[in-house]
């Protein structure tokens, strides 16, 4: 399977989001990938449901909605109705797993766990088998703009072991520092799917900078 490209959009502009969502729409990204964040879960604040329908009305790519908030499931619904494809949620933040990966399947999306730096890959043996996908922060989670951290590699490799034995159909994401340092590495430990922020948004040609990381050699 060739790649997917998420550019997130933390990274834009928000002066002039609708722009750089129509930048994303020209380019060859799979996905747009939306960052929330409560000043809870993470030392930051970044946007909510009034914003994420106006990018879905202007966005012809899938939401890829990542969620760094605390108690998840008293929303799942509304970012649904708001326009997500994919939602992931922290396996940091959820008491009740199964129970909320269930519910995000049943409200027709695909289910995503995402793991902070620190928490290892193990942990989702269990789970596996219920989920779509796995986000592995490839920094710790707040902020774009940070380096990615190195370690990272061997947490891809042992969960690449793990989905092929236990459900091979997951897809594995990583997210923080991606840029086109790192990225063919990336990809040949297992990653699937590629979010980007900085090293899109942060460049003066950012279709450019998708299709290169699309395009990897
Ligand atoms: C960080 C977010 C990332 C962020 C990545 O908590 O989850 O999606 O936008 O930004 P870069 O690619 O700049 O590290
Ligand atoms: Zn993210």
């Amino acid at each position: 399977m060739d790649h997917i490209i998420s550019p997130s959009l933390l990274a834009a502009n928000f002066g002039r989001l609708e722009e750089d969502i129509e930048l994303v729409n020209s380019s060859v990204a799979d996905w747009l990938h939306l960052d929330i964040m409560d000043g809870v879960f993470v030392p930051n604040i970044s946007f909510g449901f009034p914003v994420i329908e106006h990018i879905k009305r202007i966005s012809k790519k899938p939401l890829d909605t990542h969620l760094m908030i605390v108690d998840p499931d008293r929303y799942l619904s509304r970012f649904r109705d708001a326009g997500a494809s994919i939602l992931t949620v922290h396996y940091e933040a959820c008491n009740h797993l199964n129970r909320t990966v269930h519910e995000i399947r049943k409200l027709g999306m695909k289910a995503g766990v995402s793991l902070n730096p620190h928490t290892p890959a193990a942990l989702l043996r269990d789970i596996l088998p219920y989920i779509d996908m796995v986000l592995i922060m490839t920094v710790n989670p707040g902020f774009g703009g940070q380096s990615f951290i190195e370690q990272s590699y061997h947490k891809i490799s042992e969960l690449k072991d793990m989905v092929k034995s236990i459900n091979p159909d997951v897809l594995i994401e990583v997210d923080g520092g991606v840029d086109s340092s790192n990225a063919l590495r990336l990809i040949e430990t297992g990653v699937d799917v590629l979010v980007a922020g900085s090293s899109v948004f942060g460049t003066d040609d950012p279709v450019r900078a998708i299709a290169d990381l699309k395009n990897l050699q």
